[in-house]
């Protein structure tokens, strides 16, 4: 693995501030999960740091991104469709250049895809590619032609890139890179590289940094955080980090994702029942309730070990709250292994599920699976899930009624006047409040709730 260090490029810059006449604009949009998020947050830091501004209408910019992720077929047909949306853009602006970096950009058919199909993308780069992101634009306008870059896997930790945030009070902080797993049905591990774990000191510096700038969420981020600190130099691991974290003074909140349910340890468990930043919500995505197909998947646990650390979890964890993850319709899902899958989230009775059809995709073993449902099928099993779950957590919500909590205020609400909180649990409650409330706590007494949505009034 390599350790890099990110350097301003002043060559780029000032070939770049040539090129424009005006001081240009920057439109970055990332699609998929927080970990790339958060890399389009030290794009646009890395942009700015060469001298653009930001903009969120492409019309007005000079540089449009998309920052891409491939882990559903979905996702990858909405970039292409917005990609071919800019033609018109850039006939009218000779000096736009367009973009297409992340996790679509990391595998060969795409880029050929782009290469091939349009002309007017300048600029292709994978996950890798962002610190070198100036030297790429430079060389794009030096040349006068495209840079595609052939995608390659570097896996590289880069530390002090710049970084723009999105939000000034909740933050994403990787504490890893890659994935090592390869669940049979996932491209992550191709398209990421290999799991590689940040240095400790380097999370602290950057953790100790936010809860000074004020941060009152901070969410570690891994694709398999349970398996941090795999060699290091002194390796050390995920329980011990979040120990290390926590004696940072401050008034904030740690939340992590994702857990792997296969290394999520007793030692985890116990250290989130002992330490009050650590917030009593645990997501871990199961996948399925099938050990037939837990196993056809690769997940490395049976249901059984996944219902002993969910009880471990409710005894130790007083109030501890679940989400998952479900993947429905994996190649040849049984009606036997979909009942098994409602059995399961009936009796862990889950917060919050992110539910996913299963998508195909190219490299990956389950992709040569036979798969003989039909899409209607596995929609129709979609439906039952949903609802599954939504007598759950319609029930747990409600319950929640007549108590007093505090919440981080993140949003305007969707009535008038009233602004949404997140709870410790993950849940939302929206009141009456300003919206000078935003990025503040604030204790919030629970009056009733509208489906999934919790309503409350500010305590006094
Ligand atoms: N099809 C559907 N869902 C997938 N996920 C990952 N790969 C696929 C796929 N090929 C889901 C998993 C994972 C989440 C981030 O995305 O549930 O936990
Ligand atoms: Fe994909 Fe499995 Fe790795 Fe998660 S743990 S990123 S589902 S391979």
């Amino acid at each position: 693995m390599e350790k890099l260090t990110y350097t301003h490029n002043d060559a780029a810059a000032k070939a770049l501030a040539a090129f424009y006449e005006t001081p240009p604009l920057a439109y970055v949009r990332s699609y998929g999960c927080q970990q790339n998020v958060n890399d389009g947050e030290k794009i646009k830091g890395v942009l700015q740091d060469v001298g653009y501004g930001l903009c969120d209408n492409v019309e007005h910019a000079d540089l449009i991104l998309f920052n891409t992720c491939a882990v559903r077929e979905h996702a990858e047909q909405r970039v292409f469709g917005n990609v071919g949306a800019l033609k018109k853009l850039k006939e009218q602006n000779p000096r736009l250049m367009i973009g297409v970096c992340g996790c679509m950009a990391q595998q060969e058919h795409i880029v050929e895809k782009l290469r091939q199909s349009y002309p007017y993308v300048d600029l292709v780069f994978g996950v890798d590619g962002i610190d070198r992101l100036p030297a790429m634009l430079a060389e794009r306008i030096r040349k006068g032609k495209r840079y595609l870059e052939k995608p390659a896997e570097r896996n590289a930790v880069v530390e002090e890139l710049p970084i723009r945030r999105d939000s000034g009070f909740r933050a994403w902080l990787p504490i890893m890179y890659g994935c090592d797993n390869f669940c049979t049905y996932c491209i992550v591990p191709y398209v990421r590289g290999r799991e590689r774990s940040r240095e400790p000191a380097a999370i602290l510096a950057e953790f100790r940094q936010l809860v000074e700038q004020g941060y009152k969420e901070i969410t570690l981020l891994g694709q398999n955080v349970n398996s941090y600190g795999k060699g290091l130099e002194h390796p050390i691991d995920f329980a011990d980090l979040l120990n290390l974290l926590c004696e940072v003074p401050g008034d904030y909140q740690i939340r992590f994702m994702t857990s792997h349910p296969k290394d999520a340890s007793r030692k985890l468990i116990d250290t989130i029942a002992a330490q009050e930043h650590l917030c009593k919500h645990i997501h871990l995505p199961v996948q399925s309730g099938s050990d037939r197909l837990l196993k056809e998947m690769n997940r490395h646990y049976n249901v059984a070990q996944y219902m002993d650390l969910i009880r471990y979890a409710k005894e130790k964890i007083p109030g501890v709250t679940f989400s998952s993850d479900i993947i429905v319709g994996f190649p040849g899902e049984t009606e036997e292994d979909f009942a098994a899958t409602l059995d399961l989230i009936r009796e862990v009775g889950y917060m919050q599920l992110f539910t996913f059809i299963y998508s195909k995709r190219a490299g990956t073993p389950a992709a040569k699976l036979p798969d003989p449902t039909t899409h209607a099928e596995k929609a129709a099993r979609m439906d039952r899930l949903l609802k599954t779950q939504e007598e759950f957590a319609f029930a747990a919500t409600a319950a929640m009624a007549g108590r007093t909590v505090r919440v981080l205020v993140e949003a305007a609400g969707r009535n008038e006047g009233t602004v949404n909180g997140r709870l410790d649990n993950n849940l939302v409650v929206e009141f009456k409040a300003p919206e000078s409330l935003i990025g503040q706590w604030a204790d919030v007494h629970i009056t009733g709730s509208r489906a999934a949505l919790l309503v409350g009034e500010l305590a006094e």
